[in-house]
């Protein structure tokens, strides 16, 4: 089995309601943050843990996620005759970045379905699955870590952080086990989104996951659930049986970029550390507290 992880999963088929009417013609993934779209983060997350391929799991209207990381001739050669040369080379690095793979969720299954459907590109390879809801940064970042943990142990490793006991239920927690090391221990058990009563822990998935091709034929085996999804995690308890899973600790800064609040908090700290901006607006941000009612 391959060490090396090069392909990424990313579900991005869903329909972004939270973010209406902003996501009713472009994707939620191209919301902007600053002005770096939310899906170029992610991506560039995968990029510097070695991944190669990246493979979007997408549905209808989301072609411009396709687009983002192709050429724009016309743009790139408008630049390159005004001789912006920044923006010239920003556009065509980001355009040359990965390989896009797309396929199609056809139908709202579940995440455990939308990585299913990635199956025929991703082969026998470990790969790793961001979600694109949560934008974290961090040097190594958190799949460098999990690539980092998995070239030692070769056993599927999923991210972890603590969450307080109030917002377990907005997440997959986890039942940690034996430790190998200071931030990686086994999984025992996992428990999609549980009320705060019957939580084994504080311990939740943040949405960064590495498997190995395993992880297939256990969504394959996993029955849906109440509302008619396939939960990953219900997958997941299948693979701890059959072939282990371990939990790593990140160090990464994490915000929900899928939620307005969660948006708006990273959309103000990535200002603040703008460099051409950052300056200006954190004077305005100071200014403004003094006046704001
Ligand atoms: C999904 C997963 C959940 C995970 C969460 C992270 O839930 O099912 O286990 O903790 O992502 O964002 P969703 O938020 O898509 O309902």
């Amino acid at each position: 089995m391959s060490k090396t992880i090069k392909k990424a999963v990313i579900p991005v088929a869903g329909l972004g309601t939270r973010f209406l009417p902003a996501s009713k013609a472009i994707p939620k993934e191209m919301l902007p943050i600053v002005d770096r779209p939310i899906i170029l983060h992610i991506v560039e997350e995968a990029v510097a843990a070695g991944v190669e391929d990246v493979i979007f799991v997408t549905g209808r209207n989301k072609h411009s996620l396709e687009d983002f990381f192709d050429h724009n001739f016309e743009q790139e050669d408008s630049l390159s005759k005004q001789k912006k040369d920044d923006l010239y080379h920003l556009s065509k690095k980001i355009s040359e970045m990965v390989n896009v793979i797309s396929i199609r969720q056809k139908s709202p299954r579940g995440l455990g379905h939308a990585v299913l459907a990635a199956k025929p590109a991703v082969g026998d390879e470990p790969f790793v699955v961001l979600l694109g809801d949560e934008v974290m940064f961090g040097k190594p970042n958190v799949t460098e870590q999990l690539a980092q943990v998995f070239h030692h142990q070769e056993v599927s490793t999923i991210a972890v952080m603590e969450v307080p006991k109030s917002d377990v239920s907005k997440y997959g927690i986890a039942k940690i086990g034996k430790t190998i090391s200071k931030h990686t221990w086994h999984i025992d058990d996992l428990v999609e989104k549980p009320k705060p009563s019957e939580a084994p822990s504080c311990w939740a998935l943040p949405g960064r996951y590495l498997f190995t091709s395993d992880i297939f034929k256990c969504i394959e085996e996993t029955k849906p659930s109440k509302n008619g999804e396939i939960q990953l995690t219900d997958a997941m308890v299948r693979l701890i049986k059959k072939h282990g899973l371990l939990a790593h600790q990140f160090t990464a800064e994490r915000y929900d970029a899928g939620d307005k609040l969660g948006y708006m908090k990273i959309n103000f700290d990535a200002a603040l550390r703008h460099p051409e901006i950052g300056r200006q607006f954190k004077e305005y941000v100071l200014e403004r507290a003094k006046t704001l009612k």
